[in-house]
């Protein structure tokens, strides 16, 4: 089946999830968070995921703002930081996440195909609409879709079904792009055709599917489809 319809992953995939951390560590005066902000990034990925599917399983939606916030408290009381200030600019960079370097290029290479290209994120609509804003990549999306809409979160199949019914495609018509290799799996066991961004060069996650493709970057995605 030929691909019509390209889906994209917002944070890790087409957005920089480390650079709000790295950024802020960078800053004068951050000097203990200069030492601990690559353990500090990771634990706050790790959390605001495992605090998502904690939520989905057992029915307790909030959105992804509420856990992105949760997620970072225990990452800085893990690191030792207590500091309500460094909490609300690591917040307010993480709402104006860099894209990474290809993302433009790549987005305007499949509309120059004629693709349909969007969102299907996690992300809360006001998150994912400063994220577009401010990594400019706004005029090469169809739609960004949030999650909101179905009030659960990925790797849910009713988050899936969100891209038939606004684009009226078949599923096979789909190629699902994320770095995460459990949204990649989810994906691909809904019945989309996927690839897996490697950016970490991590071992594919042993979830109930496995992506089609997997690539180390977007680059190549244009040629997928
Ligand atoms: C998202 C998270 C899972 O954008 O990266 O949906």
């Amino acid at each position: 089946m030929t691909i019509t319809t390209c889906i994209f992953d917002a944070y890790g995939t087409l957005l920089d999830v480390n650079a709000a951390a790295r950024l802020a560590a960078a800053e004068p005066g951050r000097e203990r968070l200069a030492e601990v902000w690559p353990q500090l990034a990771r634990d706050w990925r790790a959390k605001q995921l495992e605090y998502s599917w904690l939520r989905a399983i057992a029915a307790q939606h909030v959105d992804f703002w509420q856990v992105t916030q949760d997620g970072l408290d225990w990452a800085m009381e893990a690191a030792g930081l207590a500091d309500d200030d460094l909490r609300a600019r690591l917040l307010a960079l993480y709402r104006e996440l860099a894209a990474f370097p290809e993302v433009p290029a790549v987005l305007a290479a499949l509309k120059a195909r004629g693709l349909t290209c969007a969102i299907l994120s996690n992300g809360s609509p006001g998150m994912l609409a400063d994220a577009v804003r401010s990594a400019g990549i706004g005029g090469h999306l169809d739609d960004v879709l949030s999650v909101e809409s179905v009030g659960v979160f990925k790797p849910d199949a009713r988050v899936y079904a969100m891209v038939e019914a606004r684009f009226g495609c078949a599923r096979d018509e789909v190629l699902f792009v994320s770095s995460n290799g459990w949204d990649a799996g989810g994906a691909a066991g809904y019945g989309f055709c996927t690839a897996w961004v490697n950016r970490a060069d991590a071992p594919v996650d042993r979830v109930w599917a496995q992506p089609s493709h997997v690539v180390p970057d977007l680059t190549r995605i244009p040629d997928l489809v």
